[in-house]
């Protein structure tokens, strides 16, 4: 089970819902079935317009990794919101990014706070 706040200027309060990790897929899918307006277009890593901050909320809480399609690596290097070596730390070292596509992020066991701007492709 894993608690996702999603947070923006563009809704009216933050809102916390409960996801099973792999029952839900993609993190888009899951704000979308709960009414949440993170923009999107592709929903297939390819436009950028879904890029969302997400911070892990369990900081004690032991890593997993963190896989990034190719395709979202590309976006959000052209995006300028993630570095080689930062996909190098989420690869290696299973240290978070801080930006990821909502539409490729699958939702996993841990509890983690999403924000966006309502814009697309800005966070
Ligand atoms: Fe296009 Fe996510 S909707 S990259």
């Amino acid at each position: 089970m894993a608690n996702i706040t999603f947070t923006s200027p563009s809704m009216s309060r933050d809102k916390t819902v409960y996801a099973v990790a792999g029952h839900n897929g993609t993190l888009l899918a899951v704000a979308q079935k709960e009414g949440i307006k993170i923009p999107f277009d592709c929903q297939d890593g390819e436009c950028g317009s879904c890029v969302c901050e997400v911070k892990l909320l369990e900081p004690g809480k032991q890593q997993k990794a963190h896989h990034l399609t190719d395709k979202e690596k590309e976006i959000l290097v052209s995006l300028g919101k993630i570095s080689k070596a930062e996909i190098e730390a989420a690869e290696v070292g299973d240290i978070p990014p801080k930006y990821r596509l909502a539409c490729q992020f699958i939702v996993r066991d841990e509890d983690i706070l999403v924000s966006f701007s309502g814009e697309s492709g800005v966070t």
